[in-house]
Protein backbone atom coordinates (compact mmCIF):
# COMPACT_ATOMS: atom_id res chain seq x y z
CA UNK A 1 0.00 0.00 0.00
CA UNK A 2 1.45 3.77 -0.97
CA UNK A 3 0.98 6.04 1.57
CA UNK A 4 1.59 9.88 1.42
CA UNK A 5 3.28 9.91 4.90
CA UNK A 6 5.71 7.50 3.58
CA UNK A 7 6.67 9.98 0.54
CA UNK A 8 7.23 12.72 3.36
CA UNK A 9 10.07 11.17 5.57
CA UNK A 10 12.98 11.99 3.18
CA UNK A 11 11.86 15.30 2.05
CA UNK A 12 13.72 18.65 2.77
CA UNK A 13 11.72 19.61 6.18
CA UNK A 14 11.74 23.35 4.94
CA UNK A 15 9.82 22.34 2.03
CA UNK A 16 7.88 19.46 2.77
CA UNK A 17 5.75 21.48 5.46
CA UNK A 18 4.25 23.95 3.27
CA UNK A 19 2.07 26.68 4.83
CA UNK A 20 -0.95 26.11 3.17
CA UNK A 21 -2.66 22.82 1.30
CA UNK A 22 -0.62 21.58 -2.25
CA UNK A 23 -2.13 23.68 -4.67
CA UNK A 24 -3.25 26.75 -2.78
CA UNK A 25 0.65 28.47 -2.77
CA UNK A 26 0.45 32.03 -2.42
CA UNK A 27 1.37 33.74 -6.18
CA UNK A 28 4.47 35.41 -4.68
CA UNK A 29 5.75 32.07 -3.58
CA UNK A 30 4.92 30.78 -6.55
CA UNK A 31 6.86 33.38 -8.61
CA UNK A 32 9.57 32.59 -6.42
CA UNK A 33 9.68 28.76 -7.63
CA UNK A 34 8.62 29.65 -11.18
CA UNK A 35 12.06 32.29 -11.56
CA UNK A 36 14.27 29.36 -9.14
CA UNK A 37 12.73 26.69 -12.05
CA UNK A 38 13.81 28.72 -14.90
CA UNK A 39 17.14 29.74 -13.96
CA UNK A 40 17.96 26.12 -12.83
CA UNK A 41 16.40 24.69 -16.55
CA UNK A 42 19.02 27.56 -17.94
CA UNK A 43 22.29 25.82 -16.17
CA UNK A 44 21.12 22.42 -16.91
CA UNK A 45 21.46 23.63 -20.48
CA UNK A 46 24.74 25.09 -20.51
CA UNK A 47 27.57 23.45 -22.23
CA UNK A 48 29.90 21.57 -19.81
CA UNK A 49 33.47 20.86 -20.49
CA UNK A 50 32.70 16.93 -19.89
CA UNK A 51 29.68 17.29 -22.68
CA UNK A 52 30.71 15.28 -25.56
CA UNK A 53 30.26 16.21 -28.86
CA UNK A 54 27.16 14.11 -29.22
CA UNK A 55 25.47 16.13 -25.87
CA UNK A 56 26.54 19.22 -26.81
CA UNK A 57 24.76 18.68 -30.29
CA UNK A 58 21.18 17.66 -28.31
CA UNK A 59 21.78 20.72 -26.35
CA UNK A 60 22.09 22.70 -29.07
CA UNK A 61 19.25 21.12 -30.97
CA UNK A 62 17.17 21.98 -27.61
CA UNK A 63 17.98 25.51 -28.08
CA UNK A 64 16.15 25.66 -31.35
CA UNK A 65 13.33 24.18 -30.09
CA UNK A 66 10.09 26.25 -31.39
CA UNK A 67 7.63 25.31 -28.32
CA UNK A 68 4.74 27.20 -29.96
CA UNK A 69 4.95 25.30 -33.64
CA UNK A 70 4.94 21.62 -31.74
CA UNK A 71 1.52 22.61 -29.89
CA UNK A 72 0.28 24.15 -32.93
CA UNK A 73 1.06 20.69 -34.58
CA UNK A 74 -1.58 19.32 -31.97
CA UNK A 75 -5.33 18.13 -33.02
CA UNK A 76 -7.93 20.80 -32.30
CA UNK A 77 -7.31 24.26 -30.78
CA UNK A 78 -4.87 24.43 -27.60
CA UNK A 79 -7.08 26.36 -25.13
CA UNK A 80 -9.31 25.29 -22.13
CA UNK A 81 -12.01 22.90 -23.00
CA UNK A 82 -15.43 24.12 -22.56
CA UNK A 83 -17.94 21.16 -22.41
CA UNK A 84 -20.09 22.49 -24.83
CA UNK A 85 -17.20 22.46 -27.56
CA UNK A 86 -16.72 18.86 -27.19
CA UNK A 87 -18.56 16.80 -30.06
CA UNK A 88 -18.73 13.24 -31.51
CA UNK A 89 -17.04 14.21 -34.63
CA UNK A 90 -15.57 17.25 -36.18
CA UNK A 91 -14.71 19.31 -33.21
CA UNK A 92 -12.59 21.61 -32.43
CA UNK A 93 -11.71 21.17 -28.64
CA UNK A 94 -8.37 20.17 -27.50
CA UNK A 95 -8.17 16.25 -28.48
CA UNK A 96 -5.68 15.62 -25.46
CA UNK A 97 -8.07 16.88 -22.65
CA UNK A 98 -9.94 14.01 -21.32
CA UNK A 99 -11.25 16.54 -18.96
CA UNK A 100 -14.36 17.62 -18.39
CA UNK A 101 -16.41 15.00 -19.47
CA UNK A 102 -19.51 15.11 -22.21
CA UNK A 103 -19.78 11.77 -22.47
CA UNK A 104 -20.26 9.81 -19.34
CA UNK A 105 -21.48 6.44 -20.50
CA UNK A 106 -18.26 6.33 -22.36
CA UNK A 107 -16.17 6.74 -19.18
CA UNK A 108 -18.53 4.47 -17.37
CA UNK A 109 -17.83 1.94 -20.12
CA UNK A 110 -14.03 2.35 -20.13
CA UNK A 111 -14.32 2.17 -16.43
CA UNK A 112 -17.00 -1.47 -17.27
CA UNK A 113 -14.04 -2.54 -19.60
CA UNK A 114 -11.27 -2.47 -17.18
CA UNK A 115 -12.54 -3.80 -14.26
CA UNK A 116 -13.81 -6.79 -16.40
CA UNK A 117 -10.03 -7.35 -17.74
CA UNK A 118 -9.42 -11.28 -18.34
CA UNK A 119 -6.45 -13.83 -20.56
CA UNK A 120 -7.01 -16.61 -22.51
CA UNK A 121 -4.23 -18.67 -20.12
CA UNK A 122 -6.42 -18.20 -17.33
CA UNK A 123 -8.92 -20.82 -18.73
CA UNK A 124 -8.13 -24.70 -18.56
CA UNK A 125 -8.47 -26.13 -22.22
CA UNK A 126 -7.34 -29.75 -20.61
CA UNK A 127 -10.79 -31.44 -21.17
CA UNK A 128 -10.93 -29.36 -25.00
CA UNK A 129 -7.88 -31.35 -25.72
CA UNK A 130 -8.73 -34.70 -24.52
CA UNK A 131 -11.98 -34.31 -26.18
CA UNK A 132 -10.79 -32.88 -29.78
CA UNK A 133 -8.30 -35.46 -30.38
CA UNK A 134 -10.52 -38.41 -28.99
CA UNK A 135 -11.87 -40.13 -32.17
CA UNK A 136 -15.36 -40.67 -30.89
CA UNK A 137 -14.84 -37.34 -28.50
CA UNK A 138 -16.76 -35.34 -31.10
CA UNK A 139 -19.35 -35.70 -33.81
CA UNK A 140 -18.48 -34.44 -37.57
CA UNK A 141 -20.67 -32.03 -37.11
CA UNK A 142 -19.48 -30.73 -33.83
CA UNK A 143 -16.13 -30.67 -35.31
CA UNK A 144 -17.44 -28.43 -38.12
CA UNK A 145 -18.36 -26.01 -36.04
CA UNK A 146 -15.38 -25.72 -33.95
CA UNK A 147 -13.05 -24.94 -37.04
CA UNK A 148 -15.53 -22.84 -39.15
CA UNK A 149 -15.66 -20.28 -35.88
CA UNK A 150 -12.36 -20.21 -35.11
CA UNK A 151 -11.56 -20.25 -38.32
CA UNK A 152 -14.32 -17.13 -38.56
CA UNK A 153 -13.31 -15.47 -35.22
CA UNK A 154 -9.74 -15.21 -35.48
CA UNK A 155 -9.41 -13.09 -38.19
CA UNK A 156 -12.39 -11.37 -37.59
CA UNK A 157 -11.75 -9.55 -34.68
CA UNK A 158 -8.16 -8.41 -36.36
CA UNK A 159 -10.77 -6.82 -39.23
CA UNK A 160 -12.72 -4.95 -36.20
CA UNK A 161 -9.46 -4.03 -34.46
CA UNK A 162 -7.88 -3.01 -37.66
CA UNK A 163 -11.01 -0.80 -38.49
CA UNK A 164 -10.34 0.72 -34.81
CA UNK A 165 -7.50 2.02 -34.88
CA UNK A 166 -6.70 2.79 -38.67
CA UNK A 167 -10.06 4.73 -38.99
CA UNK A 168 -12.53 4.97 -36.14
CA UNK A 169 -10.18 6.12 -33.53
CA UNK A 170 -9.11 8.70 -35.75
CA UNK A 171 -12.12 10.39 -36.57
CA UNK A 172 -13.79 10.40 -33.02
CA UNK A 173 -12.83 13.68 -31.57
CA UNK A 174 -13.54 13.07 -28.17
CA UNK A 175 -10.89 12.19 -25.66
CA UNK A 176 -13.59 10.09 -23.22
CA UNK A 177 -14.51 7.87 -26.36
CA UNK A 178 -11.21 7.56 -27.93
CA UNK A 179 -10.42 6.22 -24.04
CA UNK A 180 -12.87 3.18 -24.49
CA UNK A 181 -11.72 3.08 -28.39
CA UNK A 182 -8.05 1.82 -26.83
CA UNK A 183 -9.48 -0.49 -24.21
CA UNK A 184 -11.77 -2.04 -27.21
CA UNK A 185 -8.64 -2.37 -28.82
CA UNK A 186 -6.83 -4.25 -26.49
CA UNK A 187 -9.75 -6.16 -26.05
CA UNK A 188 -9.72 -6.94 -30.05
CA UNK A 189 -6.15 -8.06 -29.14
CA UNK A 190 -6.87 -10.54 -26.13
CA UNK A 191 -9.67 -12.36 -28.25
CA UNK A 192 -7.69 -12.91 -31.23
CA UNK A 193 -4.91 -14.27 -29.01
CA UNK A 194 -8.01 -16.37 -27.02
CA UNK A 195 -8.82 -17.92 -30.71
CA UNK A 196 -5.14 -18.04 -31.29
CA UNK A 197 -4.96 -19.99 -28.20
CA UNK A 198 -7.52 -22.50 -28.38
CA UNK A 199 -6.04 -23.10 -32.06
CA UNK A 200 -2.60 -24.46 -30.74
CA UNK A 201 -4.05 -26.13 -28.15
CA UNK A 202 -5.60 -28.45 -29.58
CA UNK A 203 -3.10 -28.56 -32.29
CA UNK A 204 -5.06 -27.27 -35.01
CA UNK A 205 -3.89 -26.28 -38.56
CA UNK A 206 -3.42 -22.88 -38.60
CA UNK A 207 -2.97 -22.24 -41.93
CA UNK A 208 -6.43 -24.08 -42.37
CA UNK A 209 -7.64 -22.29 -39.68
CA UNK A 210 -6.29 -18.46 -40.03
CA UNK A 211 -6.87 -18.82 -43.93
CA UNK A 212 -10.88 -19.65 -44.16
CA UNK A 213 -11.60 -16.00 -44.47
CA UNK A 214 -10.04 -16.59 -47.99
CA UNK A 215 -11.10 -20.13 -49.20
CA UNK A 216 -14.18 -21.02 -47.30
CA UNK A 217 -17.25 -19.31 -48.72
CA UNK A 218 -19.83 -18.21 -46.56
CA UNK A 219 -16.72 -16.90 -44.06
CA UNK A 220 -15.30 -14.93 -46.85
CA UNK A 221 -18.14 -13.38 -47.66
CA UNK A 222 -18.79 -12.39 -44.17
CA UNK A 223 -14.81 -10.53 -44.22
CA UNK A 224 -15.02 -8.96 -47.41
CA UNK A 225 -18.72 -7.46 -46.85
CA UNK A 226 -17.06 -5.45 -43.75
CA UNK A 227 -13.65 -4.76 -45.24
CA UNK A 228 -15.96 -2.69 -48.20
CA UNK A 229 -16.64 -0.07 -45.58
CA UNK A 230 -13.28 0.14 -44.22
CA UNK A 231 -11.48 0.74 -47.59
CA UNK A 232 -12.31 4.49 -48.05
CA UNK A 233 -12.15 5.83 -44.51
CA UNK A 234 -8.71 4.00 -43.43
CA UNK A 235 -7.15 6.06 -46.19
CA UNK A 236 -5.11 8.83 -44.09
CA UNK A 237 -6.08 11.18 -46.41
CA UNK A 238 -9.79 10.85 -45.56
CA UNK A 239 -11.65 13.61 -43.74
CA UNK A 240 -14.72 13.77 -42.76
CA UNK A 241 -16.58 17.51 -42.55
CA UNK A 242 -18.68 17.23 -45.61
CA UNK A 243 -22.45 15.54 -45.46
CA UNK A 244 -20.87 13.08 -47.90
CA UNK A 245 -17.52 12.12 -45.72
CA UNK A 246 -19.73 11.85 -42.38
CA UNK A 247 -22.15 10.06 -43.85
CA UNK A 248 -19.34 7.45 -44.93
CA UNK A 249 -18.17 7.57 -41.61
CA UNK A 250 -21.48 7.13 -39.58
CA UNK A 251 -21.84 3.59 -42.09
CA UNK A 252 -18.47 2.46 -41.39
CA UNK A 253 -19.72 2.31 -37.63
CA UNK A 254 -22.92 0.70 -38.86
CA UNK A 255 -20.81 -1.78 -40.12
CA UNK A 256 -18.71 -2.73 -37.57
CA UNK A 257 -20.96 -2.40 -34.34
CA UNK A 258 -24.01 -3.33 -35.38
CA UNK A 259 -23.45 -5.69 -38.21
CA UNK A 260 -20.20 -7.02 -37.91
CA UNK A 261 -19.99 -7.24 -33.85
CA UNK A 262 -23.74 -7.00 -33.68
CA UNK A 263 -24.96 -9.85 -35.92
CA UNK A 264 -21.68 -11.56 -37.40
CA UNK A 265 -20.82 -12.93 -34.14
CA UNK A 266 -23.87 -14.25 -33.13
CA UNK A 267 -24.28 -17.37 -35.16
CA UNK A 268 -21.23 -18.65 -34.12
CA UNK A 269 -21.27 -17.48 -30.05
CA UNK A 270 -24.63 -19.65 -29.91
CA UNK A 271 -23.23 -22.90 -31.28
CA UNK A 272 -19.89 -22.53 -29.42
CA UNK A 273 -21.62 -21.45 -25.84
CA UNK A 274 -24.44 -24.37 -26.75
CA UNK A 275 -21.86 -26.78 -27.02
CA UNK A 276 -20.31 -25.20 -23.66
CA UNK A 277 -24.21 -25.89 -22.06
CA UNK A 278 -23.67 -29.48 -22.98
CA UNK A 279 -20.41 -30.18 -21.42
CA UNK A 280 -18.56 -30.31 -24.80
CA UNK A 281 -15.13 -27.93 -25.26
CA UNK A 282 -15.60 -26.20 -22.12
CA UNK A 283 -12.84 -24.16 -22.13
CA UNK A 284 -13.28 -23.08 -25.88
CA UNK A 285 -16.86 -22.20 -24.34
CA UNK A 286 -15.45 -20.23 -21.43
CA UNK A 287 -13.10 -18.42 -23.53
CA UNK A 288 -16.24 -17.53 -25.89
CA UNK A 289 -18.47 -16.56 -22.83
CA UNK A 290 -15.54 -14.17 -21.88
CA UNK A 291 -15.86 -12.67 -25.65
CA UNK A 292 -19.46 -12.38 -25.51
CA UNK A 293 -19.36 -10.21 -22.65
CA UNK A 294 -16.85 -8.08 -23.74
CA UNK A 295 -18.58 -7.50 -27.23
CA UNK A 296 -21.58 -6.93 -25.87
CA UNK A 297 -20.24 -3.92 -24.15
CA UNK A 298 -18.12 -3.36 -27.79
CA UNK A 299 -21.82 -3.23 -29.58
CA UNK A 300 -23.33 -0.97 -26.42
CA UNK A 301 -21.00 1.53 -26.91
CA UNK A 302 -21.43 1.30 -30.65
CA UNK A 303 -24.67 2.08 -30.83
CA UNK A 304 -24.14 5.07 -27.78
CA UNK A 305 -21.78 6.77 -30.38
CA UNK A 306 -24.39 6.07 -33.47
CA UNK A 307 -27.08 7.83 -32.03
CA UNK A 308 -24.96 10.74 -30.33
CA UNK A 309 -23.43 11.39 -33.85
CA UNK A 310 -27.22 11.58 -35.05
CA UNK A 311 -28.42 14.06 -32.32
CA UNK A 312 -25.36 15.80 -32.80
CA UNK A 313 -25.69 16.18 -36.53
CA UNK A 314 -29.70 15.32 -37.80
CA UNK A 315 -29.26 16.31 -41.12
CA UNK A 316 -27.18 13.10 -42.07
CA UNK A 317 -30.02 10.88 -40.61
CA UNK A 318 -32.06 11.66 -43.81
CA UNK A 319 -34.61 9.05 -45.95
CA UNK A 320 -31.91 7.97 -47.92
CA UNK A 321 -29.33 7.33 -44.86
CA UNK A 322 -32.42 5.36 -43.22
CA UNK A 323 -32.64 3.38 -45.89
CA UNK A 324 -29.41 2.54 -46.66
CA UNK A 325 -28.37 1.71 -42.86
CA UNK A 326 -31.61 -0.43 -43.00
CA UNK A 327 -30.38 -2.47 -46.41
CA UNK A 328 -26.58 -2.96 -44.36
CA UNK A 329 -28.45 -4.83 -41.50
CA UNK A 330 -30.72 -6.70 -43.07
CA UNK A 331 -27.63 -7.42 -45.20
CA UNK A 332 -25.76 -8.47 -42.44
CA UNK A 333 -28.27 -10.51 -41.44
CA UNK A 334 -28.41 -12.51 -44.78
CA UNK A 335 -24.98 -13.19 -44.99
CA UNK A 336 -25.20 -14.95 -41.41
CA UNK A 337 -28.27 -17.23 -42.46
CA UNK A 338 -25.86 -17.86 -45.11
CA UNK A 339 -23.26 -18.82 -42.38
CA UNK A 340 -25.63 -20.54 -40.21
CA UNK A 341 -27.28 -22.75 -42.99
CA UNK A 342 -23.44 -23.88 -43.62
CA UNK A 343 -21.71 -24.58 -40.30
CA UNK A 344 -25.15 -26.55 -40.06
CA UNK A 345 -26.05 -28.45 -42.65
CA UNK A 346 -28.15 -30.54 -40.44
CA UNK A 347 -29.60 -29.93 -36.98
CA UNK A 348 -26.54 -30.55 -34.22
CA UNK A 349 -26.36 -29.09 -30.27
CA UNK A 350 -29.84 -29.12 -29.94
CA UNK A 351 -30.76 -26.55 -33.13
CA UNK A 352 -30.76 -25.99 -36.47
CA UNK A 353 -30.20 -23.70 -39.15
CA UNK A 354 -33.92 -23.13 -39.45
CA UNK A 355 -34.00 -21.80 -35.49
CA UNK A 356 -30.59 -19.93 -36.09
CA UNK A 357 -32.68 -17.88 -38.70
CA UNK A 358 -35.32 -16.88 -36.29
CA UNK A 359 -32.62 -15.86 -33.82
CA UNK A 360 -30.84 -14.11 -36.30
CA UNK A 361 -34.14 -12.20 -37.53
CA UNK A 362 -34.82 -11.27 -33.72
CA UNK A 363 -31.38 -9.94 -33.23
CA UNK A 364 -31.43 -8.13 -36.86
CA UNK A 365 -34.76 -6.27 -35.67
CA UNK A 366 -32.77 -5.13 -32.13
CA UNK A 367 -29.88 -3.87 -34.12
CA UNK A 368 -32.27 -2.04 -36.27
CA UNK A 369 -34.36 -0.55 -33.41
CA UNK A 370 -31.29 0.53 -31.20
CA UNK A 371 -30.36 2.92 -33.80
CA UNK A 372 -33.98 4.34 -34.62
CA UNK A 373 -34.60 2.36 -37.46
CA UNK A 374 -38.54 0.25 -37.68
CA UNK A 375 -38.12 -3.42 -37.14
CA UNK A 376 -38.20 -5.54 -40.47
CA UNK A 377 -39.00 -8.84 -39.29
CA UNK A 378 -41.93 -9.12 -37.48
CA UNK A 379 -43.31 -10.96 -34.57
CA UNK A 380 -39.82 -12.79 -35.05
CA UNK A 381 -38.79 -14.36 -31.41
CA UNK A 382 -35.58 -15.42 -29.49
CA UNK A 383 -35.62 -19.44 -29.66
CA UNK A 384 -32.83 -19.54 -27.53
CA UNK A 385 -33.06 -17.10 -24.46
CA UNK A 386 -30.57 -18.50 -22.44
CA UNK A 387 -27.91 -16.41 -24.60
CA UNK A 388 -29.51 -13.01 -23.34
CA UNK A 389 -28.91 -14.35 -19.71
CA UNK A 390 -25.02 -14.91 -20.14
CA UNK A 391 -24.95 -11.19 -21.85
CA UNK A 392 -26.29 -9.51 -18.86
CA UNK A 393 -23.75 -9.58 -16.22
CA UNK A 394 -25.72 -8.96 -13.25
CA UNK A 395 -27.33 -12.77 -14.07
CA UNK A 396 -23.87 -14.04 -13.84
CA UNK A 397 -23.74 -16.43 -10.33
CA UNK A 398 -19.91 -17.43 -10.37
CA UNK A 399 -18.48 -17.04 -13.66
CA UNK A 400 -16.41 -14.09 -13.54
CA UNK A 401 -17.02 -13.03 -10.61
CA UNK A 402 -14.20 -13.77 -8.82
CA UNK A 403 -11.86 -13.00 -11.23
CA UNK A 404 -13.31 -9.75 -11.36
CA UNK A 405 -12.82 -9.10 -7.95
CA UNK A 406 -8.98 -9.78 -8.45
CA UNK A 407 -8.39 -7.65 -10.73
CA UNK A 408 -9.96 -4.85 -9.28
CA UNK A 409 -7.92 -5.49 -5.98
CA UNK A 410 -4.45 -6.22 -7.66
CA UNK A 411 -4.61 -3.18 -9.85
CA UNK A 412 -5.97 -1.06 -7.15
CA UNK A 413 -3.86 1.67 -5.20
CA UNK A 414 -5.27 2.70 -1.63
CA UNK A 415 -3.75 6.33 -0.74
CA UNK A 416 -4.98 6.10 2.91
FE1 LIG B 1 -13.62 -8.99 -30.34
FE1 LIG C 1 -15.42 -6.21 -30.43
Amino acid sequence: MLNWEEFDKDDDTATAKPAQAAGQQAPAQTERLDSEGDALVHDARALSADDSDAVARAKAALNELDIQEGLDDLEGSSARVHVGDKQMINARADLNQLVPFKYDWAWQKYLDGCANHWMPQEVNMNADIATWKSPDGLTEDERRIVKRNLGFFSTADSLVANNLVLAVYRLITNPECRQYILRQAFEEAIHTHAYQYCIESLGMDEGEIFNMYHEIPSVAKKASWGLKYTRSISDPEFKTGTPETDRQFLKNLIAYYCVLEGIFFYCGFTQILSMGRRNKMTGTAEQFQYILRDESMHLNFGIDMINQIKIENPQLWDAQMKDEATQMILQGTQLEIEYARDTMPRGVLGMNAAMMEDYLKFIANRRLTQIGLKEEYPGATNPFPWMSEIMDLKKEKNFFETRVIEYQTGGALSWD
